[in-house]
């Protein structure tokens, strides 16, 4: 998605803006552009592609200390050089850069136009400088805050005035904006990626706030001229953290990061005395907890799958009513928000516009909701009323790896929580707590062990659709495998539960459909086995993921990806790695832009 990169300070600003344009890549943008403030003048360099294409054509002697950069992911306007940030208005005296879709811009434009303002891009976002142009009389604070009480939609700008070359003024409303706060300089960002090489000090603004900086001087308002003091927060995260070390693809070191990250998300959270687990941020006593009814988790995409394990952890384990709904869908369904269910929602970026909005949709109707959240100071874990950060680490990659297996730990836990309140027994509690601690060691021999699966990924690389099959706790898995496939290599793949083929899917089945069957050692699978065989039947090729010692499946199946044995309800863990690898290798095989598939945007951040 868009972001946003402003600067005051000592240093060539074009330099902090393309670097900080640099560390936003991994959010998916398809141009990119700066605008530097010197001596009273703006010089605006802008172009679709990438930030090297960019950085090509920003002159050496681009001078200036203050300056605004974005890099823009199109929803209004085709990819074009003048479709892409900054925008002016006709006076060429501000210059903005948007993130946010502006929903009324049409009637704005309209209006605009008859009075004669010419409009040199086809974008929602330059309605905006023209708006602020008309109502500027000076004070470039007071003319933006006017502006957007005529504006509908979303939105995180940062503007600049001739009249002050050397101050930056941003606004939030529905895309995250927040402030860097160095020596003698300043940032404004949309991700704190962008500015975590310069300072740790951020200062993160809410919905309808205003921030003013200059080199040494910051201020922040409400949208009634009430000037706030805000906390300054710390950011956990370190530089070589948003690095490659040493991996070629962010995707790949995120992959072979998991035996960490889980390791993360479980450390302090399990109890081998009470054979149960520990989650401070749900800030809810045991009654509280003993009178959930019901469970709702709500999300997107990888997040809504992960939602989706821990569904049926919740229910089967639990025993407790759990069920998962696609964030998009619940908030224009006018849900029905009951006091004894408990919601959850699921977000590794926690910006995710279709979560937020489905999350303050059910607090609207009273609904008590929890995060479960990756980025500290995100938007989700700041609004929701309570929650569990999963410690991932930046997760870079637009396709989500770590933050799945780490969201799926926070709901392992949950459900230990919960079901030993309720029918589970201390021996299967402890049984449950070292199954958990005994994954981070499993991935690893996974991880070790990729050579064979390298080449079986190779081997089907010339297949051009995919079917990926499992059941029960494994069917979210088959879901997000297919998901990673599609994602990264543009190959059509499909996730269906394996028992659900009879009833369509299997019309698809022929010599190129191959078909990848999730066949753990639990209770269902020879049912799986059934299924399997009913591709056989009809000349499918299959791939079976199947644990080391099944010694039937060989000799059903066209190639089998081994995984460890393990106690039956952690196959998901060990199932889903395979798969982003399988996904990962397929993509370099294809020669895919793995880290930034076109088209995709890691954060979400419009509906
Ligand atoms: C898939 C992927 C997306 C995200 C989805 C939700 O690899 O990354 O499907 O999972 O956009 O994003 P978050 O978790 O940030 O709310």
């Amino acid at each position: 998605m868009c972001g946003i990169v402003g600067y005051c300070g000592p240093k060539k600003a074009s330099e902090v803006l393309l670097e900080g344009l640099k560390r936003l890549e991994y959010r998916g943008y398809d141009s990119a552009g700066i605008c530097v403030s010197h001596k009273g003048s703006f010089e605006t360099v802008k172009r679709k592609g990438k930030i090297k294409d960019l950085r090509e054509i920003v002159p050496s002697n681009m001078v200036g200390n203050t300056g605004i950069g974005h890099t823009r992911w199109a929803t209004h306007g085709e990819v074009t050089d003048e479709n892409a940030h900054p925008h002016y208005d006709d006076s060429e005296k501000i210059v903005l850069v948007h993130n946010g879709i502006i929903e009324n811009y049409q009637v704005i434009k309209k209006r605009l136009i008859a009075e004669g303002h010419t409009f040199l891009s086809d974008t929602d976002s330059e309605v905006i400088s023209h708006l602020v142009a008309t109502l500027y009389k000076g004070n470039l604070e007071v003319a933006l805050r006017e502006t957007v009480f005529l504006l509908k939609g979303t939105y995180g700008l940062a503007v600049m005035h001739k009249d002050n070359p050397d101050k930056i003024v941003g606004v939030r409303n529905g895309s995250p904006l927040v402030l860097g706060i160095g020596e003698n300089e300043m940032f404004l960002a949309s991700d704190v990626t962008a500015i975590l090489a310069h300072t740790k000090q951020v200062i993160y603004l809410e919905d309808k706030e205003i921030v003013v900086i200059t080199a040494d001087s910051y201020k922040t308002f409400d949208f009634h001229e009430q000037e706030l003091q805000k906390k300054i927060e710390n950011i956990g995260w370190d530089l070589d953290q948003i690095e490659k070390d040493g991996y070629e693809f962010f995707m790949e070191k995120e992959i072979n990061e998991q035996p960490e990250s889980i390791l993360r998300a479980i450390i302090g959270r399990t109890d081998v005395d009470g054979a149960t687990g520990h989650l401070g941020g749900l800030n809810m006593t045991p009654a509280e907890l003993l009178n959930i009814k019901r469970i709702q988790i709500v999300a997107a995409g990888t997040s809504y799958y992960a939602g989706m394990v821990g569904a049926y952890l919740l229910e089967s384990i639990a025993r407790i009513p759990a069920s998962t709904e696609l964030s998009s869908e619940v908030r224009y369904k006018n849900p029905v928000v009951q006091p004894d269910t408990l919601y959850f929602v699921v977000s590794q970026s926690g910006e995710t516009a279709d979560t937020l909005y489905a999350m303050r949709e059910l607090q609207r109707k009273g609904g008590r909701v929890l995060g479960i959240c990756n980025v500290v100071g995100s938007t989700i874990p700041r609004e929701s009323d309570g929650g569990v950060y999963i410690h991932s680490g930046p997760e870079i990659a637009v396709a989500s790896t770590k933050a799945f297996t780490s969201q799926i730990t926070v709901f392992y836990i949950l459900t230990l929580i919960l079901a030993r309140m309720r029918h589970l027994s201390y021996e299967a509690g402890l049984r449950l707590v070292s199954g958990l601690e005994s994954v981070p060691e499993k991935i690893k021999e996974i991880l070790a062990d990729s050579g064979e699966l390298k080449k079986i990924a190779v081997k089907y690389s010339k297949y051009e659709n995919f079917l990926f099959l499992g059941r029960g706790l494994n069917y979210s898995v088959a879901l997000e495998g297919a998901l990673k496939l599609k994602e990264i290599s543009y190959i059509h793949a499909e996730g269906y539960s394996s028992a659900e083929i009879k009833h369509g899917p299997i019309a698809l089945i022929n010599e190129n459909t191959p078909s990848l069957f999730l066949v753990p050692d639990d209770d269902l699978r020879d049912k799986v086995i059934n299924n399997i065989k009913e591709v056989k039947a009809r000349k499918g090729k299959v791939i079976a993921v199947a644990v080391k010692g099944d010694d039937e499946i060989e000799s059903i199946v066209d190639d089998v990806i081994w995984i460890p044995k393990a106690h039956s309800l952690m196959y998901p863990y060990l199932m889903v790695v395979p798969l982003q690898l399988f996904a990962f290798y397929m993509a370099l095989e294809l020669d895919r832009d793995v880290d930034q598939p076109r088209n995709l945007a890691k954060s979400v951040t419009v509906e």
